[in-house]
């Protein structure tokens, strides 16, 4: 089985990678998106993305990262992909899924899975101008408005010659709701045979294992779920878990601190705790007491008191 950490835009950054990786029982990450619109990114916004870049691709921990885009002009998305690759990603992953209203406006996200050959023609595109060596691979959600027709995005995804394909068993105007039609995998594999990445709405082990049963896929990709639970991967794995969420507060602090800023540090650790609040409602109780905190010295004293 294999574990895949989700790419979330404006939450898993290279700091949050490095602490969960370094928990363990991540096999891959995705970074956030980055957007392809006409022109090539410049390689400071890529290394900005991906810093993993600068460490052959991986976390500190050794987990790879790929790298994600997001755009729909195919010529333009293929320089920007061997862009990328030149400058050392281990796999570049091709945003189909983003629901958000402006992305799609101008044309990106989960709007392409309106029309199956737009996304073939990406994806063919990305494929032919990335080196062999470097996997493509693609997500999506089911659709844009109806799910039947994620059978011929995958199918699209599969000609364009991709390695892999995520599937976020929602369509777009789903946006987070529950549940996740997990069995849609099912019928995308009567007639797709790259391997499937499975995701949306697994939390813990129960809903791998039904998860695991609907599809028959055996790899796995947690978003929310590890904001919510950081250790999850290691307790799927079976591995022992000796911190508590608590203890990840502080060096999350520090980590951020120390790259980014401290005001930032505090607005991503907060962010952070909120989400361990469904995991255990005592969090409210920290968060509570820190959310009002403005001074970030003040803020890193409190969480070395905790
Ligand atoms: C805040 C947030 C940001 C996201 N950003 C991205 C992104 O940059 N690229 C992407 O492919 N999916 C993105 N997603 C979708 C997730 O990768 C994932 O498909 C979705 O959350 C369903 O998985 P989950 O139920 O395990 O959270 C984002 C989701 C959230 C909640």
């Amino acid at each position: 089985m294999k574990l895949h950490l989700a790419p979330m835009e404006g939450v898993v950054d290279f700091v949050l990678r490095d602490l969960l990786t370094g928990i363990g029982g991540i096999d891959q990450c995705v970074t956030e998106f980055i957007r392809v619109t006409s022109q090539l990114i410049p390689a400071k916004v890529i290394y900005h993305y991906c810093a993993e870049l600068k460490s052959e691709g991986k976390t500190a921990s050794g987990v790879p990262v790929l790298v994600q885009i997001l755009g729909s002009d195919p010529q333009v998305m293929a320089e920007n992909a061997a862009q990328i690759a030149s400058l050392g990603a281990v796999g570049i992953d091709i945003n189909f899924g983003c629901p958000a209203k402006t992305v799609n406006r101008h044309d990106g996200g989960a709007v392409l899975l309106k029309n199956p050959d737009r996304v073939f023609k990406v994806v063919e595109a990305v494929r032919k101008a990335v080196p062999k060596n470097i996997p493509v691979s693609g997500k999506i959600r089911l659709g844009f408005d109806q799910a039947e027709i994620c059978v011929k995005n995958a199918e699209a995804v599969q000609a364009g010659g991709a390695q892999k394909l995520t599937v976020h068993c929602r369509t777009k105007m789903d946006m987070y709701k529950p549940p996740a039609y997990w069995h849609w995998i099912a019928k995308i594999k009567e007639v797709v045979s790259l391997p499937i990445i499975a995701n949306g709405d697994i939390w813990g082990e129960a809903e791998l294992l039904e998860c695991k049963k609907v599809t028959g896929c055996n790899e796995f990709m947690i978003g929310r779920g590890a904001l919510r639970d950081p250790f999850v991967f290691r307790r799927l794995k079976g591995l022992q878990v000796k911190q508590s969420h608590k203890d990840l507060l502080l060096p999350f602090f520090q980590m951020n601190s120390q790259r980014v800023s401290p005001s930032f540090a505090q607005a991503r650790t907060k962010q952070l705790l909120r989400n361990f609040i469904g995991y255990d409602e005592t969090y409210l109780r920290y968060f509570d007491d820190l959310k009002v905190i403005t001074l970030p010295s003040d803020f890193a004293q409190r969480l070395s008191e905790l």
